[in-house]
């Protein structure tokens, strides 16, 4: 107010001081303006805000029939000779010759591992009810005319969000945790998201809080990662179980469900033990003495599990070689076979592939055309032929990585056909393919060059100029023209029963910089969701497309491996307050808002 008045003011004293040629122009005859009419006496204001409120999820959730015995039956199938213990970090302590798998062995696990950064607080923050105003719905947004209303998803459609284990938790030397391949390769080299990941969300403690903030939005699904280097912490087979993580966990499950939350589970989010990662041909063994663990003793409150996140781009990071994809496929259809036909699990199993769909660049070229299916090969082929198709790795991946690729046997195809129930990817934005200056058989032949193996040319500018559509912070844009091509591609290619979006966002350009309130706001997060969220119904509704669920990356700002400045998140966190206080953004209620109309009762 008293900036206005002041400058009202200084344009009074400004009239007073017009020159005289001025004021002659204001007294030039003109028409005879219409007299203006007015509604009223003494101005009146309205308050534009409603006050509207998320509506909570209905708690608990109990299922009407458990998705596996429980765990007094199923321990039977666990080998009977493991060691139980835990285990707690002392980098001060002497070591001492006490075996294996001693304190002094977990110790030095770590050696070459430190954090400056370490967690506020160390124990389980007991949650709180969320406070009334903090469920205000934002202002409607302005223009919802394009919202395909009458488009409806069935009930059992899995909506929510995600999040993962490293990229959360923080408190990575605590209670037992031993080293997982993310923290040994320094978040892919950025030692301060390295350090900041022993810190992260602090949601190892605040695990509850974040629950009970997801109960109160009314999300029905949360995506979560198990640690395996928690359950395992030298992470080989035969070696001891962490019991802190295994009650962790337990409670995380049970916390879900007390709120009404259905859990989804991924085993490993790129997260690997380092021991594992140096033994990859023995993957199966060690990943099933890992994951019987946690299905012999969750199975029968997770009705939907993950083997693993994103391996097919994980050649470089977590893996040195395509052929520990060929590893991780038979680990996966291992451990499918096991749930199945030994612990007698009723619920549904997948494995999550990145893939940002390449378009070609020119339609109308075959060389453009050709260079988008073969990025489309190397990204979800080599996995997906085996698995969905019963085929083959594709020739071209083949032919171009030799011998670091191994063709499949018949027999290892028949393992691996069919070992998944739906599919599940992370379809954040298309992209557009053409063939790499001077060629795909000059790359294809060159290892050295930074476009191999699968030597395409990726863009998001259109051949006629424009930027694909408004760019976040990373790779992502808000270009919802593609959604229903992005999914056609793998409803037609891979022909799988359904699909679900197991991971979709975006990160608001410099976001990081703004303030709070502003951060809230979000609209070109909301804008991302819901014009993301209307392609799929029309992908489903006009296309055919089973898509069985979408969730949203991610719940809260986190550790982008290395980077808080991607704020993906549909809440922010205050990372100074000692608290690690969430707040809401608007695209959070946007989100929940747009299947509480759609969705079915
Ligand atoms: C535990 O038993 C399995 C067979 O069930 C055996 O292969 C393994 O070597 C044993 N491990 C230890 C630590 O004794
Ligand atoms: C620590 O680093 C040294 C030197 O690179 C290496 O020899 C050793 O195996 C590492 N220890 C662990 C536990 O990773
Ligand atoms: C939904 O409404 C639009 C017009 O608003 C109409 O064109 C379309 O056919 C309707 N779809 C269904 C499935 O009723
Ligand atoms: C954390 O930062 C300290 C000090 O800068 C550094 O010595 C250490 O290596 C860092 N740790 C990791 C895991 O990057
Ligand atoms: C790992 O594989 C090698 C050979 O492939 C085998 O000798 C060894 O026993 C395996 N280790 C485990 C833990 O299965
Ligand atoms: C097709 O694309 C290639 C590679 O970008 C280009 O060299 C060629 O001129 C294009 N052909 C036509 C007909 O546009
Ligand atoms: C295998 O891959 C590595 C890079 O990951 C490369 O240096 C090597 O040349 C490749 N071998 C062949 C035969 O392509
Ligand atoms: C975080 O909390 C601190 C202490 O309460 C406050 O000063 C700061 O403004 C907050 N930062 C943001 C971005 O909300």
């Amino acid at each position: 107010m008293a900036s206005t008045f002041s400058s009202l003011t200084l344009l009074g004293l400004l009239a007073h001081s017009l020159p005289a040629h001025a004021s002659a122009i204001r007294t030039t005859p003109a028409d005879p303006a219409p007299s203006p009419t007015y509604s009223y006496s003494s101005f009146s204001y309205t308050q534009m805000t409603s006050d509207r409120y998320a509506t909570p999820l209905k708690s608990p959730l109990s299922f009407p029939t458990p998705f596996a015995p429980p765990f007094s039956k199923a321990s039977t199938l666990l080998p009977a000779n493991v060691t139980y213990t835990t285990y707690s970090l002392n980098p001060q302590a002497t070591a001492t010759p006490d075996g294996q798998y001693g304190q002094s062995a977990y110790a030095a696990l770590w050696t070459n591992l430190s954090y400056s950064d370490s967690p506020p607080f160390t124990t389980t923050v007991s949650p709180t009810p969320v406070p009334t105003s903090e469920l205000v719905f934002p202002p409607a947004l302005p223009d919802q005319s394009t919202d395909q209303s009458n488009l409806t998803l069935p009930s059992d459609f899995i909506w929510g969000v995600a999040g993962s284990a490293w990229q959360i938790e923080g408190g990575l030397q605590i209670e037992g945790r031993g080293p997982s391949v993310l923290d040994t390769i320094g978040a892919l080299g950025m030692s301060q998201g390295a350090n900041d990941s022993n810190v992260a969300d602090m949601n190892y403690f605040l695990y509850k809080q974040d629950i009970a903030r997801l109960a109160a939005l009314g999300v029905p699904h949360y995506s979560f990662s198990i640690s395996w280097s928690r359950v395992v912490p030298f992470g080989v087979a035969g070696s001891p179980i962490n019991k802190q993580a295994l009650s962790h966990y337990d409670d995380l499950i049970n916390t879900c469900l007390e709120y009404g939350i259905t859990p989804i589970v991924t085993l490993v989010h790129a997260d690997a033990p380092p021991a594992v990662i140096a033994d990859v041909s023995n993957l199966t063994t060690h990943f099933l003495y890992y994951a019987k663990q946690v299905m012999t003793r969750y199975g029968d409150r997770v009705p939907h599990w993950v083997t693993f996140n994103e391996p097919n781009i994980a050649v470089g990071s977590m893996f040195s070689s395509y052929n520990d994809l060929t590893a991780t496929l038979l680990a996966h259809a291992a451990l499918y076979d096991w749930y199945k036909h030994e612990l007698g699990g009723t619920g549904k199993i997948t494995m999550k592939f990145a893939n940002n769909l390449a378009m070609p660049l020119d339609p109308s070229n075959e060389s453009h055309v050709s260079a988008a299916l073969r990025y489309q090969d190397f990204i979800l082929g080599i996995m997906s032929n085996p698995l969905f198709l019963g085929k083959q790795y594709p020739a071209d991946a083949l032919k171009t990585l030799g011998p670091n690729l191994t063709a499949l046997t018949d027999e290892q195809i028949a393992q691996i056909r069919g070992r998944i129930d739906f599919w599940a990817f992370d379809p954040y934005v298309a992209q557009f393919a053409s063939p790499p200056p001077g060629g795909v058989e000059a790359c294809a032949s060159d290892p050295s060059n930074p476009l191999w193996p699968s030597c395409v040319s990726l863009t998001n500018v259109q051949a006629n100029g424009w930027l694909m559509g408004d760019a976040s912070n990373a790779y992502a844009y808000i270009a919802p023209q593609y959604v229903r091509q992005q999914l056609g591609y793998v409803w037609n290619t891979f022909r799988p029963s359904g699909i679900l979006i197991a991971e979709f966002g975006f990160n608001p350009f410099a976001d990081s910089e703004r303030s709070l309130d502003a951060q809230r706001y979000d609209l070109e997060r909301t804008l991302y969701y819901q014009n993301f969220l209307q392609e799929m119904l029309k992908a489903i509704h006009e296309d055919g497309i089973n898509v069985i669920g979408a969730l949203a990356w991610s719940f809260v700002d986190n550790n982008e491996f290395g980077s808080f400045a991607n704020q993906y998140g549909m809440q922010a966190v205050n990372r100074t307050d000692g608290k690690f206080t969430r707040n809401y953004k608007r695209s959070f209620f946007d989100f929940v808002d747009f299947f509480s109309k759609h969705v079915a009762s």
